[in-house]
């Protein structure tokens, strides 16, 4: 397994396709899901230095949170609230340009400013949410949901 990440720069596609070779290689052989969640994090914001990124997963009846990089954050979320609680119940990844405008957003902090949150799924189920924050508006779009959507399935459980 590299323990080193290649960062690269370049255009967002160009980022993602150096980066996505090195996410699988970091999770072959590694079947704990807590180790992976948590490397997921960690090159995710080594490489695009998002303000934060991290996980929920569903535990009881709620989003509750689970490996992240950047400041403290809510710790549970309930189905149908907020951007992750949406993207759960809806069972899709949802796009926030503006996390002001999108009704019922909890803000665990006021620097976020857009937002992409991805649905993990095992058995057709979901199972837990990627959210990604960004500090400038209008940060994510279908490339992102495309790359960290494929990111996701790499996963086992
Ligand atoms: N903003 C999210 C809550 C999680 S934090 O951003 C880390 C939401 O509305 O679901």
């Amino acid at each position: 397994m590299a323990e080193d990440l290649t960062i690269i720069k370049g255009t967002k596609e160009e980022q993602y396709q150096a980066l996505i070779p090195q996410i699988k290689g970091l999770l072959e052989g590694e079947t704990d899901l807590i180790a992976n969640l948590a490397n997921i994090c960690g090159a995710l914001k080594e490489q695009f230095n998002w303000f934060w990124v991290g996980f929920y997963l569903v535990k009881n009846g709620e989003l509750v949170l689970a490996p992240f990089q950047g400041p403290v954050a809510c710790t549970r979320i309930r189905k149908g609230r907020g951007v992750c609680g949406s993207s759960w119940e809806q069972a899709k990844t949802l796009i926030v340009p503006d996390v002001e405008k999108f009704p019922g957003h909890i803000a665990c902090s006021s620097l976020s400013k857009s937002e992409i949150v991805v649905p993990m799924f095992h058995k057709g189920e979901v199972v837990g949410v990627l959210d990604v924050d960004s500090d400038q508006l209008d940060s994510f779009d279908t490339t992102d949901q495309k790359y960290l959507e494929e990111i996701l399935r790499f996963l086992s459980y």
